[in-house]
């Protein structure tokens, strides 16, 4: 009998997007079904949601889910199990999925996503689906603060008599941690007892992501450095404590790609398909890149300097401060940079305005571009990702997929995935990337120098490239990890 997981999340890939969640929530399914694992993912009906179902069922109404209207739809889009719950007071309004369109979070974001939690504690727990005398999922798997509370519902008002489903809570990030004040408390419909300092109470108000943390079984995270590094107050964000009091149930498994959404031989947003065997061909793509950033055109594979891309939340934890400090820097070390990007309102006018002081040597895109997004990793030469913390990070693994070098801090997800062009890997053969340490001027500055110095070694760079694309960053691995440790936790609560 396959094992039946319920993954919930408030975004996936294809149908909603605002970061790297919605990527591995939406490859999971498919990372899963080679060992056995039945992944149905339950998620909010946003407007886009509902407009992308196609046929749908009613599988379940509430009169009142935390005193609103509800249905349960079920539907598949792209061959996956959905559960979508549609609850229009809370989610049928335009701007974006936790926020207004001008970006102020929406008031009720407690009872939004406590309201998602609900449900699928409802949907597990066998208060509205049964498979006989036992649930229909096996286990749940909450993902970041806007999942976690089907896990401390499930702890905390169970349904079936007898039968403990089992859950995890996946921290993507643990800067987002679902803080609201004290008088929600009530509202949520929890017991008395969940209204302490090891509960959901959090500096006299409550945090919906550390609920999660001291009832799921299992608590992980995207990649094994920041599991450790969530121990310290510097990465852990006020939450280090309760994850060192679980230690012993935390764990880090990667993220993986969609090999057939980020593959260069057979991408159809690149102007040439390559290979690790026909690089050669890339220089098309890095020529429609500089027509379309308006770049100065360089003649020959490698004339006009390497191109350096950023393809990223425009944020602080992102250290796009300091990539406005250095750009000067990499133009003078005859780099160019092409920036696309979204976020806060500061540094998408600092990188236009190096734009403007720097014409045919940076360009910018401000907003959203998925097909442009895969056209830079295809025809840039590196991509810069100087993270303050970076529990995973994708667009490293697909600049490592698509021979576009990465040049990332050393933190979480980046430390894991890179191989530093050191002395020793260079002799070695096997460097990636180039890594450096700490997030500030000189750190970076150095690291693009670096970067352009082994650029201008056509072979250490090529063989650069070809180690990254050949390296393995499929689900393969970390879909039987998940697969595994979701078979000890059902076996556990049998
Ligand atoms: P995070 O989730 O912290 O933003 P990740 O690296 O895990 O970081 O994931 C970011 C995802 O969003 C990647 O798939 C990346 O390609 C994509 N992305 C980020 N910004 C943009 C943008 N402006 N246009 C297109 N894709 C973007
Ligand atoms: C978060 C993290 C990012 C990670 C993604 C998917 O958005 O910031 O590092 O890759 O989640 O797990």
């Amino acid at each position: 009998m396959p094992l039946k997981v319920l993954s919930v999340a408030s975004e996936a890939v294809p149908i909603v997007k605002t970061g790297g969640l919605a990527d591995v929530v939406g490859a999971l399914p498919q990372a899963l079904m080679p060992h056995g694992v039945e992944v149905t993912t339950l998620m909010p009906g946003y407007p886009a949601v509902l407009a992308s179902l196609g046929r749908s069922k009613t599988v379940h109404v509430w009169d009142s889910l935390l005193g609103t209207p509800a249905r349960l739809l079920s539907a598949k889009v792209d061959g996956h199990a959905l559960l979508v719950l549609d609850a229009p007071g809370l989610y049928v309004r335009e701007g974006k999925p936790y926020s207004d369109s001008a970006g102020h979070d929406w008031s009720d974001n407690w009872q939004r996503f406590a309201a998602l939690g609900r449900a699928a504690a409802d949907i597990a727990g066998g208060a509205i689906q049964r498979r006989g005398k036992t649930a229909v999922f096996d286990l749940v798997h909450a993902h970041d603060w806007q999942g976690a509370m089907a896990c401390a519902y499930l702890r905390w008002a169970p349904f079936i008599d007898g039968q403990r489903i089992p859950s995890i809570v996946t921290i993507h990030n643990i800067a987002f941690q679902g803080w609201f004040g004290a008088e929600v408390f009530p509202r949520l419909g929890l017991p008395e007892t969940a209204w302490s300092i090891d509960g959901i109470e959090y500096h006299g108000g409550i945090s919906l992501l550390k609920a999660g943390l001291v009832t799921a079984d299992a608590i992980t995270t995207v990649s094994p450095t920041y599991a450790r590094e969530i121990e310290s107050p510097e990465f852990g964000m006020g939450l280090e404590g309760v994850v060192r009091a679980r230690r012993g149930d935390v764990s880090g498994i990667l993220n993986g790609i969609d090999a057939a959404v980020w593959g260069p031989e057979h991408d159809p947003n690149l102007k040439h398909a390559f290979s690790a065997r026909s690089l050669a061909k890339r220089v098309e793509n890095k020529r429609a890149l500089e027509i379309e950033f308006g770049l100065d055109a360089g003649e020959g594979a490698r004339a006009g300097g390497p191109i350096f891309i950023v393809v990223s939340r425009l944020t602080w934890q992102k250290g796009m401060d300091v990539l406005v400090e250095v750009i000067d820097h990499l133009v003078g070390m005859g780099a160019r940079l092409a920036v696309l990007g979204s976020g806060d309102a500061g540094y998408e006018m600092a990188l236009q305005q190096a734009a403007e002081r720097h014409p045919g040597r940076v360009g910018i895109r401000i907003g959203y571009n998925e097909a442009l997004s895969h056209r830079m990793q295809g025809g840039g030469d590196a991509i810069l990702l100087p993270s303050r913390f970076e529990p995973c990070g994708l667009t490293q693994l697909y600049g490592l997929a698509y021979g576009c070098v990465p040049v990332v801090a050393r933190t979480g997800g980046l430390a894991d995935t890179v191989i530093d062009a050191n002395p020793a890997a260079l002799a070695a053969g096997v460097a990636t990337g180039i890594q450096h340490d700490g997030v500030n001027y000189y750190a970076l500055a150095a690291a693009v120098t670096r970067a352009s110095e082994l650029y201008n070694d056509e072979e250490q760079w090529g063989r650069m490239q070809r180690n990254g694309m050949k390296a393995d960053f499929s689900w393969a691995s970390s879909g039987s990890a998940y697969a595994d440790l979701y078979r000890r936790l059902v076996a556990s609560v049998a």
